[in-house]
């Protein structure tokens, strides 16, 4: 059974995601002071020239890794792999790769604000990859919303059960400690540890409306089951504190004892299973540039298979020719390491130069294809134009470069000369402008485009050409020529469905 535990922190921003990241690290010994993580990530962020939008903004645009590692209380030492997610609103396709590359994920909410939009976005993400989810409900030491609500909350709005591990024992002012559900063992933080209050029936005077509130909450709820919290079917739900630093090493030890290990990945030819011996692995984020005076780019893979050794040969589905990973890169919580080995489960990073890409399959015998690696339809397209008409050459690299890293999509209309981006969130277009700048020196202006979103068309020749007969403006290729439908809005999607039911219309293309 492996000891890995690959997983992501999903949450609105403000939620305090980057206060239990590094708690979560402090817990697992990686760090030694609070406020690390930003304080790395800012040091990280002035490295790189285009950066400079996250530090105006003071957001982190790219996600990372981190690994840490517990000895946990049964003897075993835990590897966990904790992979980050952008916290902006504007997140781009970016986060939802890393969502690819996980086992599991904790859910993070805001004990005053519940689910709110982004959360249940990424939550729908995590739900199409199977990827199964803890929740934790943050700041109770805040006023907070009834516990029941914020309960009934998440089933509803998540079609998940629910099966509360703890209870806060009182909020905000009245916050006394949380209640180990399956101990009946009230705790509270004190100073970097606990202060065991006993057991529930002990605990020195609970005024009554808490003591009410917890005999409903003992006698409310399921009981946990792990079969179906794997399936996704269930999320256990724990309370605490990241900022106090509580609630937070329960967390952990659920990760440990609950997160599923590495899983196999769907293949072209079958699954591969974590167990198989030779070493495989996909590419699930490039980041370019790093070193603005180097055209370097860090290419993350996550091992599916096999033990991989420093100095390996792998090669790249999209090279076909092998390469030799002289220096692969494993990501401490303060530092990056040259790896001598990894497992599955683990990340590593890979640079080159422009050779991977984002959905590429590396391998020792180069027969293995993953699947499940998907493009997103984009919510927002604009029109690119050039201010000097003549760097039109230059202008199609860089596009095809910067859809090749996953920054945007590019399309190409079968009318017009003028070319298509496309994003999920707005954050990206800023990001292609300032690159093309700054790395490709086209300086060019995005204008409406007549499109709300886009759909990868699929069918047989006939069926495409008797589509393309009437909508030929409405149709372009992608990056890797594939026929796409630019649509006016979801009717349009729609009514172009229902009219050609010989054609599937998809919001996901497989990389
Ligand atoms: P994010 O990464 O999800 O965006 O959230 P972050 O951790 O930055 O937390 C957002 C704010 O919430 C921060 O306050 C943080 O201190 C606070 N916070 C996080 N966890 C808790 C908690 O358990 N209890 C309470 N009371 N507050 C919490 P800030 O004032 O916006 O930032 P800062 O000045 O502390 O950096």
């Amino acid at each position: 059974m492996s000891n890995r535990r690959t997983f992501a922190i999903i949450s609105h921003p403000d939620a305090g995601k980057t206060t239990l990241t590094e708690k979560l690290l402090l817990q697992g010994g990686a760090i030694h002071l609070a406020g690390q993580v930003k304080a790395r990530g800012a040091a990280r962020r002035a490295r790189s020239d285009w950066m400079k939008i996250e530090q105006q903004r003071g957001i982190s645009v790219t996600s990372s890794v981190m690994t840490f590692e517990k000895a946990m209380d049964n003897g075993e030492t835990i590897t966990f792999n904790l992979l980050d997610t952008p916290g902006h609103e504007d997140f781009s396709e970016d986060t939802y790769r890393t969502l690819t590359a996980v086992d599991s994920a904790i859910m993070v909410i805001d004990a005053a604000k519940g689910i709110e939009p982004q959360t249940r976005k990424l939550f729908e993400v995590c739900r199409m990859r199977s990827v199964p989810i803890i929740t934790f409900v943050n700041k109770v030491d805040r006023e907070g919303r009834p516990v029941f609500e914020t309960l009934d909350e998440v089933a509803d709005a998540l079609a998940l059960d629910v099966v509360p591990m703890s209870w806060p024992v009182g909020m905000g002012g009245q916050f006394q400690g949380v209640l180990d559900l399956a101990t009946n063992t009230i705790s509270r933080p004190e100073g970097d540890s606990r202060e065991f209050l006993g057991k529930v029936e002990e605990a020195p005077a609970l005024p009554d409306d808490i003591a009410e509130e917890i005999e409903l909450a003992q006698a409310g709820y399921p009981e946990f089951d792990i079969e179906a919290y794997r399936h996704g079917d269930l999320t256990p739900v724990y309370f605490g504190s990241a900022l106090k630093n509580f609630g937070v090493a329960e967390l952990i030890d659920a990760i440990a004892k609950f997160a599923p290990p590495p899983r196999p990945q769907p293949s072209e030819a079958g699954t591969i299973e974590p167990d198989n011996k030779e070493v495989t692995g996909f590419i699930f984020k490039v980041q370019a540039n790093m070193d603005p005076m180097h055209r370097d780019r860090i290419a993350f893979m996550r091992l599916v298979s096999g033990t991989f050794k420093r100095g390996m040969k792998l090669t790249p589905s999209g090279l076909g020719k092998p390469i030799a990973v002289h220096s692969p890169i494993l990501f401490f919580a303060q530092d990056r390491e040259i790896a001598d080995s990894a497992e599955p489960g683990d990340i590593i990073g890979i640079p080159n130069h422009g050779t991977l890409r984002v959905g590429d399959t590396l391998s020792e015998a180069n027969k293995v294809r993953f699947t499940g690696l998907p493009n997103f339809a984009p919510e927002i397209l604009r029109r690119v134009a050039l201010k000097d008409p003549t760097k039109t050459k230059q202008l199609r690299k860089a596009l095809d470069d910067l859809s090749e890293e996953g920054v945007i999509q590019v399309f190409y209309p079968e009318i017009g000369a003028q070319w298509i981006v496309g994003v999920v969130g707005q954050l990206q277009l800023e990001v292609l402008i300032s690159r093309l700048e700054a790395e490709y020196k086209v300086e060019a202006m995005l204008e409406p485009a007549p499109f709300d979103t886009a759909r990868w068309l699929k069918g047989s020749d006939t069926a495409l050409k008797g589509f393309a007969d009437f909508n030929k403006s409405n149709l372009a290729k992608d990056r890797d020529g594939d026929p796409v439908f630019l649509a006016r809005s979801a009717w349009d999607v729609n009514y172009q469905q229902e009219r050609n039911p010989e054609l599937t219309f998809s919001a996901t293309k497989e990389r």
